[in-house]
């Protein structure tokens, strides 16, 4: 089992998902080899739940990271499931386009995919006229 593949599988068992009962599990490799893991926590006000991937993100970034090589999902689903529209702008902000995002199922299936595959002409910050 490859090291992300181990480590959403393990966060996978922390999700909080008493509401949809659909736990996530992610898991981000930077180019410099460290490894930042998230799950969904579901909140009673809907709205206010976070996807898996958001949370992998803020531990990358919270340790002082900023790229994403590689991030791969894991759920229970009979096939492999791809990011939500928000988690797929979400990784876009700190992925390259050909960054690999590969989408796992927990009997073993999987299925790897470009974030400009996911993504393709996404909105970035060369849209805007900034400093
Ligand atoms: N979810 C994720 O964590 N990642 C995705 O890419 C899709 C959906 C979560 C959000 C919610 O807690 C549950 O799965 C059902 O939508």
């Amino acid at each position: 089992m490859s090291t992300l593949l181990h480590a959403a599988t393990v966060v996978r068992g922390f999700a909080y998902a008493p509401y949809s009962k659909f736990r996530v599990g992610a898991a981000i490799r930077t180019p410099s080899g460290t490894v930042h893991i998230g799950c969904n926590v579901e909140n009673a006000a809907y709205p206010q739940g976070t996807c898996a991937e958001g949370g992998a993100i803020s531990a990358m970034i919270a340790a002082g990271e900023t790229e994403i090589e590689e991030i791969l999902i894991i759920a229970d689903c009979p096939t492999p499931v791809p990011p939500c529209g928000g988690c797929r702008q979400k990784i876009a902000e700190f992925a390259s386009t050909d960054a690999k995002v590969t989408m796992c199922t927990t009997d073993g299936k999987s299925m790897t995919m470009t974030v400009a595959d996911l993504l393709p002409g996404s909105f970035d910050a060369t849209f805007m006229d900034l400093p």
